[in-house]
């Protein structure tokens, strides 16, 4: 199941008017993602309000969606209406951008997005200072250091409400390695730490207790196919873009978790990209591990636990690229 409805049944016990309300609003929801995404979000119990805003086609899109039957409101807004739509939203989702090419890596992306991400999260800094960012653009090992350095330059960052959406890297791990181990992937969830491309992807098949007998050969390949999932797609669709539809579905599935964490669930934990101390040391300050997820966003980071050798490898091949992404984020707002 994709939506968890535990803290719709918490919410309930309430009485309506204590009821939170959870307005979404959704940054390039006439894209490839934003689409479907803007339609798992309308079937999300947790939603209250859905505000789609695309440079074009969102009144299209929110036209549609609003007919499906679930009690959320839902309201397209043209280009030049980003203020009305950020008005009053608790939660943005990020997809806006363009998606890679076949031959591309997600740092090609940066010239194009690093822009795009930048002034929508200063919108957000001005119409909406206490939602909680989460970023799908890509190269999301920098976009999610545009959108906090461009908040803290509007004197609104909070740590604990911006997130890099890597979930699509953990759905991706469950289904390889439930493939590989033939267990169902609901038995074989990996925590996945760094970051979102290639070797910053760093999935931790040792911690779950399906995924540890996976060794040799075998554990090469798919590792190598969880952090490089997304080319497949990317292949297949030759020159279409990249993944869309598994991207809409674990999007909905972070802000899901989100929404049940910000509305008093406990014990709501999943990789995500957040501001971390873990290798600050080392100069890296964004870092995906597990973190669990409370009324106001970030609650606690997780540390990574114990590794394997292997692993441990796979981190220090990680760890200098993250930290070039994340500079290289930082270097573009802060530029001039
Ligand atoms: P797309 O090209 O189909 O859609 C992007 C949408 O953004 C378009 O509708 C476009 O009009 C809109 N847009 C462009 N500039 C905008 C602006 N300033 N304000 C609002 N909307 C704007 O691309 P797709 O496939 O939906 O991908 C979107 C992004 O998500 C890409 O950067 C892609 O690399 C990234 N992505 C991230 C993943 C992740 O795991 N985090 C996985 C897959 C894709």
């Amino acid at each position: 199941m994709l939506f968890n409805r535990t803290a719709l049944t918490a919410t309930r016990a309430f009485s309506t008017s204590a009821r939170r309300e959870t307005k979404v609003a959704v940054l390039g929801a006439g894209g490839g993602i934003g689409q479907p995404l803007s339609l798992l979000l309308k079937s999300d119990p947790l939603v209250s309000s859905l505000s789609l805003y695309d440079i074009r086609g969102a009144p299209g899109v929110a036209a549609d969606v609003s007919h499906v039957d679930t009690a959320s409101e839902v309201k397209g807004y043209a280009a030049d209406q980003l203020d009305q739509a950020l008005e009053g939203v608790k939660v943005v989702v990020i997809p806006a951008g363009v998606p890679r090419k076949p031959g591309m890596t997600r740092d090609d992306l940066f010239n194009t997005n690093a822009s795009i991400v930048r002034d929508l999260a200063a919108s957000v800094a001005r119409v909406a200072p206490e939602a909680h960012i989460l970023v799908i653009s890509n190269p999301v090992n920098s976009t999610v250091p545009i959108v906090a350095e461009t908040l803290k330059k509007a004197g609104v960052f909070d740590p604990r409400r911006v997130f890099g959406v890597t979930t699509l890297d953990v759905v991706r791990s469950a289904r390889f390695v439930g493939e590989v181990t033939g267990k169902d992937p609901k038995e074989t969830a990996i925590t996945v730490v760094g970051g979102h491309s290639g070797p910053t992807i760093v999935p931790l098949l040792s911690q779950n207790k399906n995924a540890q007998g996976v060794k040799g050969e075998v554990y090469g390949k798919v590792v190598h196919r969880i952090q490089y999932g997304g080319d497949e797609v990317v292949k297949a669709k030759d020159g279409a873009g990249s993944a869309t539809l598994s991207m809409a579905y674990a999007g909905a599935k972070f802000t899901n978790s989100l929404l049940r964490g910000l509305n008093g669930e406990k014990g709501v934990v999943t990789p995500t990209f957040v501001r971390s101390p873990l290798y600050e040391d080392q100069g890296i300050d964004f870092f995906s591990s597990n973190v669990e997820l409370g009324p106001e966003g970030v609650q606690k980071i997780h540390p990574i636990g114990e590794i394997t050798a292997e692993e441990q490898k796979l981190l220090e091949a990680c760890l200098p690229e993250l930290k070039k992404n994340i500079e290289k984020g930082k270097a573009f707002v802060n530029k001039a």
